[in-house]
């Protein structure tokens, strides 16, 4: 066990010797905002003696003199209102640390209690390229699932791809009059974004057109054998270029049941609302409107227009029959629930469709209350990518910016940068070093802010080898690689025997952080932010540096040159293990 769940555990049964009918599962011990105070600190007894009306301080003596931290912890302190800090004794670190190089773990538990969580990520659009936007349900969403998995969660991962909806009477208009074959064999998405820009313009202007494209879409519902296969080959192209960019992000899925899978039962679905009276006909359309429950202000079901709250419903048909987005997503919650049980679905979505998923949760909670009881829905979203106008990013002519030639420049960037540095490395390993430095720039970059602020994207800086990036992070690992190449060995490890020595400050405050790795894990998995994650790989390399500078290693020599490299060693698993978690690779040598 590490020692932040031996002193969580101490506490909890301190609490209970103090008072026996506590709830102690929320009492948790975290990391010390600052290290001045303690490694750890919890302040779950303040809200325990608030809760009874008791004095605070007073409960913190009465726990504190209950409380067996003897083996890892100095003499515990109370401070302020009531907090109680702990500071780790240095053997106690370095018997974790042995622990991880005997690899009993790395820092990290996976959880006791495993949760079924479904990951719906990425979901583009079937005859449309990807573009910069998808970089961030597909990063965000990938390094979620993985993360989940480390900790011991089961995990599906299910990509809900547009395909299906209004768009395809007119693809399968152009697709039959104006396809170009040649065109479409060298670049089939383009073309399949030509014949529905020219028919979408000509359909606007000519209602013939629209009627036209309507009656397609007409048969593609009722199963015209010709629409059908028109249709599932514009799925197949679309998917020949999803695969090939998930591929280069190494983004694999479970599942990709898509939209249409959903499509048999949809008329059920709103039938058994119209039924159960949760939606009604409005206009010839059928929607689910607000229930009054919920004041106006937190009401998605309202909006506000001149002062007046007005009836926002989710329609789930429309008037000439067809069915919506919301339509679909009810019933994938369902099959979702019916198919994996799961305790939690996560939905890594744009935040501007945050208005869709508040409907979509509240909605499904009043179709099938006690079903919605058993199960975490949540939106998980993002902001946008600007570009350095403070408008959202795109080409210098304008247009949004395909996700594949954004990985490209960002490859051949870092193959500059690479030829700079290592002018006598292979070719293929250049090329190497420039795909896992590029495209893990592109990445880091938009995993590292805060998800929901909009972000400026800057080359600049993302390639950058110094501050908060991928490549210093890289870096950092390959340095370790070299030394310990340079050592000539992997430590020679005995799990049984004390190896880890932590004399110095510089090797102390290292083994802290890297003791830190699990603690961050699980706050990421809590809170769906791989933005910790980030800022921690970051404090390791920088914990790991200043170690680096005042700790010889390779000059040292017997047992303090054995524990200084068991220490790189310890390091550099952490940030392999943590970058891979983020979806980013790394190098021995770069
Ligand atoms: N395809 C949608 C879009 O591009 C995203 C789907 C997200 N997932 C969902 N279950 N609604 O906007």
């Amino acid at each position: 066990m590490l020692p932040n769940k031996h002193i969580e555990a101490a506490l909890q049964a301190a609490v209970r010797a103090v008072l026996p009918d506590a709830d102690v599962s929320a009492v948790l011990v975290r990391p010390c905002p600052d290290p001045k105070f303690g490694d750890y600190q919890s302040n779950a007894l303040m809200s325990i003696a608030k809760a009874r009306k008791m004095n605070p301080r007073q409960l913190a003596e009465q726990v504190k003199a209950q409380l067996n931290v003897t083996n890892w912890c100095e003499p515990v302190e109370i401070a302020g209102a009531g907090f109680l800090n702990f500071r780790l004794k240095p053997e106690a670190v370095a018997a974790c640390l042995d622990e991880a190089l005997a690899g009993q773990h790395l820092f990290y538990e996976r959880a006791t209690n495993p949760l079924t969580v479904v990951v719906d990520f990425s979901s583009p659009n079937v005859a449309k390229p990807m573009h910069v936007g998808h970089i961030r349900s597909t990063g965000i969403g990938d390094a979620l699932q993985r993360i989940l998995r480390l900790l011991g969660h089961r995990v599906i991962t299910d990509n809900h791809i547009g395909d299906w909806g209004t768009q395809f009477g007119k693809l399968l208009l152009g697709w039959k009059q104006i396809l170009d074959r040649t065109a479409l064999e060298r670049d089939a998405i383009a073309e399949l974004e030509r014949l529905y820009k020219v028919i979408n313009a000509e359909c606007d202007a000519n209602p013939q057109r629209l009627e036209a494209a309507k009656l397609e879409l007409v048969k593609l519902q009722a199963g015209d054998v010709e629409n059908a296969a028109i249709w599932k080959e514009m799925i197949r192209l679309s998917q020949v270029q999803f695969d090939t960019i998930y591929g280069r992000l190494g983004v694999e899925f479970d599942e990709a049941l898509g939209e249409s899978f959903y499509n048999a039962w949809l008329g059920e679905v709103v039938a058994d609302l119209l039924r159960r009276g949760i939606a009604r006909e409005s206009e010839g359309a059928v929607g689910i409107f607000s229930d009054g429950s919920l004041p106006p202000k937190e009401d998605p079901f309202l909006v506000n227009r001149d002062g007046e709250w007005v009836a926002d419903p989710a329609l789930v048909r429309k008037s000439d029959g067809g069915f919506n987005y919301m339509t679909t997503d009810l019933a994938t919650v369902d099959y979702r629930l019916k198919t994996w049980s799961p305790d939690e679905i996560v939905y890594v979505v744009d935040d501007r469709q945050a208005p869709h998923f508040k409907k979509l949760f509240l909605a499904f909670a009043r179709w099938q209350p006690e079903a919605a009881k058993k199960v975490k829905l949540v939106h998980v979203g993002f902001g946008k990518i600007m570009g350095d106008d403070g408008k959202p990013f795109k080409t210098r002519s304008g247009d949004t910016v395909k996700l594949g030639d954004l990985l490209d420049e960002a490859e051949s960037r870092a193959l500059a940068v690479v030829n700079e540095k290592n002018p006598d490395l292979p070719e293929a390993q250049r090329r190497e070093i420039a795909r896992v430095v590029g495209i893990g720039a592109v990445k880091y970059a938009d995993l590292l802010p805060n998800r929901q602020s909009d972000y400026v994207f800057s080359w600049d800086k993302m390639l950058s080898l110094q501050g908060n990036t991928a490549p210093y992070l890289q870096y950092a690992y390959a340095r370790i690689a070299s030394i310990l190449r340079k050592a000539g060995e992997t430590p020679n490890i005995q799990p049984s025997t004390s190896n880890i020595q932590l004399g110095a400050a510089d090797e102390l405050a290292l083994a802290k952080q890297l003791l830190n790795f699990g603690g961050v894990l699980e706050g990421v998995a809590a809170d769906f932010r791989p933005n910790y994650l980030c800022n921690y790989l970051y404090e390791v390399a920088g914990a790991f540096a200043k170690f680096y500078e005042a700790c010889p290693v390779l000059k040292s020599e017997g047992e303090t040159r054995a524990s200084r490299l068991a220490l790189c060693e310890l390091t550099g698993r952490v940030l392999k293990q943590g970058l891979e978690a983020l979806g980013i690779e790394v190098l021995d040598q770069m």
